[in-house]
């Protein structure tokens, strides 16, 4: 592994040709690297803009079309002309500052399209495509120009052409929120509009039309996937995909407000990225890097203040009842004496960071506005709760504090104390924060993914930046890349996750849900799901809920649900004395490589990721309903190596639902040569640590 331990070999190349085309020559493709995929650009007799895309020259996208309805002005659409195009080559591989694999190649070929109006207005805009061999991004340019000042969009019409009735895994397109299990059907039965239910999440709920949320991720009839998403979402609005079920088309539809405004930008400006992953394997899809390499570079060289962690926390007991986020409530969790008994257990069990949720005044009746008399404040702790002695305590053990700010989406309150609430964690060196925005939004009229809260969590990530603060936001935007620019985005929910199982009343997440989770939602990036639940049953707390997953399942998921933050969130209890802890203890959280050994979308994964700063390798897979038995090559492990693998298995009667807690534990020698046959129950999973042998 030596080559990978190297310091950052980054080559560049790039190439640029540049051609004036002829006034009738309206067309003109591009091909990735490979030459597997191809995009093909025109204008109509109209001088409308369309495009193409084939992949191993199969037709993935049929002829779509793209333009913009602007407020006050003429639709931006049609009578242009290719002025100029453009094209080039990149070649980079850059280093991640912490992430599934070291380093990054980025390598793609770009055609720059430069269009403009005929007519009178001679409006202009440009069109980049960069085409790579896991995928296509496309972005709008709109230059600084006399007929184009402040641009206000109404709608944008991207249209992705469909060329079957894929099967699609996707939620629905909710401008509010993006908890919902993922629905499996072909693509004509999509059906969001029934999703619609305003009280049926912690979060506000608005699904207009029918349309999905992204990542939304398709397979063909010949076994293509495909998965549309966004890149470098700044200052803009979230996108949707509307649905036309009957011609298997669908159309970006941005996130809008109450006054029907979209986007509001002066030129010159350009769009997030549009995104279209395509592979023939369905870990091709997770081992992308597309969206991050769609992103620019970080803006900082190092973030020694920031390492990936584990983190344990006052927070589970909330969810099954056994505390509260009040001072008056029954029981508050978040008191001092409790605190230091978890960074005791913290530091027993290599887990270096503490979340307490409740620590700070405003959480009597937090999630009612209109009930709410104290209002949150992100600097003065409850009486019970010596915010200094606690933080100090941790730093003596090597326990940092988590820091939390939920503002119940009052961005109004959140962004006067913005200054003062990141200056605190300054002080205290305090370098990670949770945040939370439940409820609807505060102004009212704006939604959690229109431009308005875009460009909030913006403020967020640079006002981190700047007090060496990384953040974890819970009810965020999508995450779309902005990792790599903002080092500091280290995680987000963004995703129905362990919570629901403690309090929803629908059964809770059912086993497939993490078997489709890390080929949608987490393909925008890293996700905050709280994994390793050890008291599955949830007794003798909550009669109705249980995890409907085995203890098992449980472990592998810190290696299939990639976080630079990963959670230990049960009751501290209900790991003490559990053998299982090991791998707990054990498991990495930051990552030279990143491999999807064996997988299929509602199914099944296995992944394999081998630790940054030691030569540990890490195995989890995890399985539906259905139980499995899978063969695991171990080729990935270095050959000239043998290993002490430890395998954390569920026993042959495991089940999720009738006997999830229960394990076996094996330890056996294996090397590069070895293959393993996993058998996985109902629900269950396989967690293993390979550990090298010192000669
Ligand atoms: C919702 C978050 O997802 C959850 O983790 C948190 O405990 C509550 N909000 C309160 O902030
Ligand atoms: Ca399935």
């Amino acid at each position: 592994m030596k080559k990978y331990l190297t310091l950052v070999n980054v080559f560049l190349t790039f190439l640029l040709f540049s051609c004036e085309l002829k006034e009738n020559n309206k067309q003109i493709a591009i091909s990735s690297p490979d030459e597997t995929i191809k995009v093909n650009f025109f204008l109509s007799d109209l001088g409308e803009p369309h495009y193409t895309v084939s992949f191993k020259n199969e037709s993935v996208i049929d002829t779509s079309k793209v333009s913009f309805d602007l407020k006050n002005e003429i639709a931006l659409g049609s009578d242009f002309e290719i002025v100029k195009t453009e094209q080039s080559t990149f070649d980079e591989t850059w280093s991640m500052i912490w992430g599934e694999d070291k380093q990054v190649r980025n390598h793609y070929n770009e055609l720059k399209i430069y269009l403009e109006e005929i007519s009178v207005l001679k409006r202009k805009i440009n069109i980049v495509f960069r085409v790579y061999d896991d995928g296509v991004g496309f972005r709008y340019e709109f230059p600084k120009q006399e007929y184009l000042d402040e641009v206000v969009i109404l709608d944008e019409n991207t249209e992705f052409n469909l060329t079957g009735n894929h099967k699609v895994w996707w939620i629905p397109g909710d401008w509010d929120i993006y908890e919902y299990l993922y629905n499996t059907t072909k693509f004509s039965e999509i059906d969001a509009l029934k999703y619609y239910n305003p009280k049926a999440h912690l979060g506000q709920t608005y699904v207009p039309e029918n349309a999905v949320n992204t990542p939304v991720t398709m397979k063909t009839d010949s076994g293509v996937y495909l998965s549309f998403h966004e890149a470098d979402l700044t200052n803009y609005a979230g996108m949707t995909l509307a649905v036309d079920t009957e011609n298997l088309k669908m159309k970006s539809e941005l996130v809008g407000n109450a006054k029907g405004i979209k986007v509001k930008r002066q030129t010159p400006f350009e769009t997030p990225w549009r995104t279209i992953q395509i592979s023939q394997r369905a870990g091709d899809l997770i081992e992308s890097k597309l969206i991050v390499n769609l992103n620019d570079p970080s803006k900082i060289e190092n973030m020694s203040y920031f390492k990936p962690m584990k983190y344990t926390g006052i927070w589970w007991d909330m969810h099954i009842g056994t505390g509260s986020w009040d001072y008056s409530g029954s029981y508050h969790a978040a008191n001092t004496k409790y605190a230091k008994e978890m960074i005791d257990f913290a530091s027993e069990h290599n887990i270096e960071g503490m979340l307490v949720e409740g620590w700070n005044i405003g959480w009597e009746k937090w999630w009612n506005k209109k009930q709410k008399k104290v209002h949150f404040d992100f600097v003065t702790p409850y009486p019970d709760y010596d915010l200094e002695e606690i933080v100090a305590y941790g730093k003596s053990k090597g326990v940092e504090l988590v820091m939390h700010h939920e503002n119940s989406a009052d961005i109004l309150l959140y962004e006067k104390q913005m200054d003062t609430a990141f200056a605190l964690m300054e002080k205290l060196e305090v370098h990670s924060v949770k945040t939370g925005y439940v409820s609807s939004i505060i102004p009212e009229g704006e939604y959690h993914h229109g431009q308005y809260m875009v460009n909030h969590y913006q403020k967020v990530l640079e006002k981190g930046m700047e007090t060496q603060v990384a953040i974890n936001a819970h009810e965020p935007i999508k995450a779309t890349g902005k990792r790599r620019t903002y080092p500091v985005a280290i995680s987000r929910e963004g995703v129905r996750g362990q919570e629901y199982n403690a309090w929803s009343k629908d059964g809770g997440n059912p086993p497939e849900h993490l078997t489709i989770v890390p080929f949608t939602r987490m393909l925008g990036g890293p996700v905050d799901y709280t994994p390793g639940i050890f008291n599955t049953s949830l007794k003798p707390y909550k009669v109705d809920n249980q995890i409907n997953t085995t203890l098992a399942h449980q472990l592998a998921l810190y290696v299939v649900l990639y976080s630079p933050v990963q959670m230990v969130p049960d009751l501290m209890k209900h790991y003490k004395e559990h053998s299982a802890m090991q791998f707990i203890k054990d498991v990495g959280v930051d990552w030279n490589i990143s491999k999807v050994l064996d997988a299929e979308i509602g199914d099944f994964i296995v992944m394999a990721r081998q630790e940054k700063g030691t030569e540990n390798w890490f195995l989890g897979a995890i399985t539906d309903e259905n139980k499995r038995h899978l063969e695991v090559k171990l080729d990935f492990l270095d050959a000239d190596k043998t290993y002490k693998a430890r395998l954390y298995k569920d026993k042959p009667d495991s089940h999720y639902h009738n006997n999830p807690e229960v394990y076996d534990i094996e330890e056996r020698q294996v090397d590069n040569k070895t293959t393993l046959a996993l058998n996985l129950v109902a629900g269950g999973g396989c967690a293993i640590s390979f550990i090298p042998k010192r000669e």
